[in-house]
Parts: structure tokens; sequence; C-alpha cells
């Protein structure tokens, strides 16, 4: 397993029990961002047109060109030609095929996740100040993550926060169900010196063994989580540049 950023191939080749990752930074030169646009489906430029800020309209617009160059080298199709169905919460995915991906944006960066077959969930979360994380996490985390958050001293609780956020999103997104999902359902890792983990699916005995999850290591202030639900030989982390 690597955690190192490598500029990506051409021409990806994505093998059973093998997760990719790519990072991208979405504020791109206008000349991409202009090309980017021509990729798009009617869908996605009448959502581009919705937003009220040209940076999160143009951010969209790289996310999803990258999205579709990304998809393009994978199934050797031309960008433009994909096309995205949406599941009952709004989760893309290609209706025909083994490729399973995800994505996540925040801060001016972009993370894609691709595998075969399994479900694929990825987050991406910038740290920033919270006046109360205890009280946030009485709302969003379980009563055994609360615990191990409050175990925690004071300067470590922050970045526990955002680790747990991350890494039970990335679960979230990999199931796609929303926030219909109870997030007190189930239990991630979060203490610093503990791997990241899925560690209880209530309801289900056996089902948490069956994920793997991973922290991504991004950079300062970034935090980044991967869920998928099956254990992984190898997961490849790789930049994309415009
Ligand atoms: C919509 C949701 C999937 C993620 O939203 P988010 O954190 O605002 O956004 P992210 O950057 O992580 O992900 C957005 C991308 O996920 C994809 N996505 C949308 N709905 C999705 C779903 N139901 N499942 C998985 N992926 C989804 C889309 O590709 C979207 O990007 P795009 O619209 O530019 O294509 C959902 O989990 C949510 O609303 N979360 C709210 C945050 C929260 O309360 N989290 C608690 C964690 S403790």
């Amino acid at each position: 397993m690597t955690d190192s950023w490598r500029p990506g191939p051409q021409r990806p080749d994505l093998s059973p029990a093998e997760v990719h990752v790519w990072q991208a930074g979405l504020d791109i030169p206008v000349q991409r961002l202009a090309q980017y646009e021509t990729l798009l489906a009617a869908d996605e430029r009448a959502r581009a047109a919705r937003f009220r800020f040209d940076r999160h309209r143009d951010q969209y617009i790289a996310g999803r060109g990258m999205l579709r160059e990304l998809l393009g080298r994978y199934l050797d199709q031309s960008p433009e030609a994909i096309k995205f169905s949406y599941s009952e919460y709004d989760k893309p995915f290609l209706p025909q095929g083994e490729l399973q991906f995800n994505l996540a944006h925040s801060g001016g960066l972009v993370l894609y996740a691709f595998c075969l077959d399994e479900a694929v969930g990825v987050d991406v979360e910038v740290e920033r100040e919270l006046e109360d994380a205890l009280q946030i996490s009485e709302r969003f985390f379980s009563p055994a993550e609360r615990a191990v958050l409050q175990s925690l001293p004071q300067e470590a609780r922050i970045p526990a926060f955002f680790r747990c956020w991350s890494r039970k999103e990335a679960f979230i997104k990999a199931v796609g169900e929303g926030l219909s999902y109870p997030l007190d359902a189930f239990d991630v890792s979060l203490a610093p010196d503990e791997p990241a983990r899925l560690l209880t699916v209530r309801g289900s005995a056996g089902e948490a063994r069956a994920w793997s999850l991973y922290s991504l290591a991004l950079p300062p202030g970034y935090h980044g989580a991967l869920a998928v639900k099956r254990r992984i030989k190898a997961l490849q982390t790789w930049m994309f540049t415009n």
C-alpha cells in the first residue's frame, strides 16, 4: 500500500481488489475550464448555471470535467460520451459495466476514487476551528466515537473530529443512501494512534469486517478517507494535473 501521490497514468489499469484515488486542484486555468465545459451534459450545464457564486460554478465544472476525463481514460471512451445515472440519493454512477467511482471536494481540492464491482466512497474535509467539537459530535457521532473523542486531550480533539467525520462520510457515501443512513448506526476509529477502521455496523454482525477504510495523506489542514466494501490488496494514489 502506498500513500505517495505521483503523476497518474494516461491509461490506468485497474484490477480487482485494487483502488485508485486521484487528487487534483479545482481552481484551474480558464482555457482548461472552457474545454471542460464543452464536455458536460445538458443537466450538468443546467446545474452549473444555478450556482450563485462564479467560483462555485467553476469548481463544479472543473470537478465534473476532470471526472469525465478520468472516466474516459478508464473506459477508453471520449469524455463527453459518458452518461451518468443517479441513485435515489443523487449518487452518480455508470449505468453499465463494472467500474465504480465516487468523488469529493472541499477547500479547492477534489478526490476521485475508482474500483471494480464494489461500492466505493471518498471524502475530504478541511480542518477548521470549532467552538465545541464535543457538542457537535453529539449530533453526528455514535456514542462509542463520542467517548473516544472525549477521552482525548483538548489539542487532539479537532483533528480527531475531522478524521472521524471524513471516515464516516466516506462510508456513508459508499453506501450511497445519503444522510438517510443513521450516523450512529456504525463506529469508525478516530484516535490519533489507531489506523482507520470500520469497527462495527449495528444490526449486521460481520459487516464491518467486509469493509476497508483508509486515511488518505493529504496536504496539511485536509482530512481524507476512502471506504470500499471489500478487502483491498493495493491502493494507488495519483495526482491529476491540468
Ligand atoms: C451529499 C453527501 C453525499 C455529501 O455531501 P458533501 O459532503 O457536501 O460533498 P462531497 O464533496 O463529500 O461529495 C459531493 C459529491 O458526492 C457525490 N454524491 C452526491 N450524492 C451522493 C450520495 N448520496 N452518495 C455518494 N456520493 C454522492 C457527487 O458526485 C458529489 O459531487 P458533484 O455533485 O460535484 O458531482 C451527503 O453525505 C451529505 O449530505 N452529507 C452532509 C454532511 C454531514 O452531515 N456529514 C456527517 C458526517 S459525520
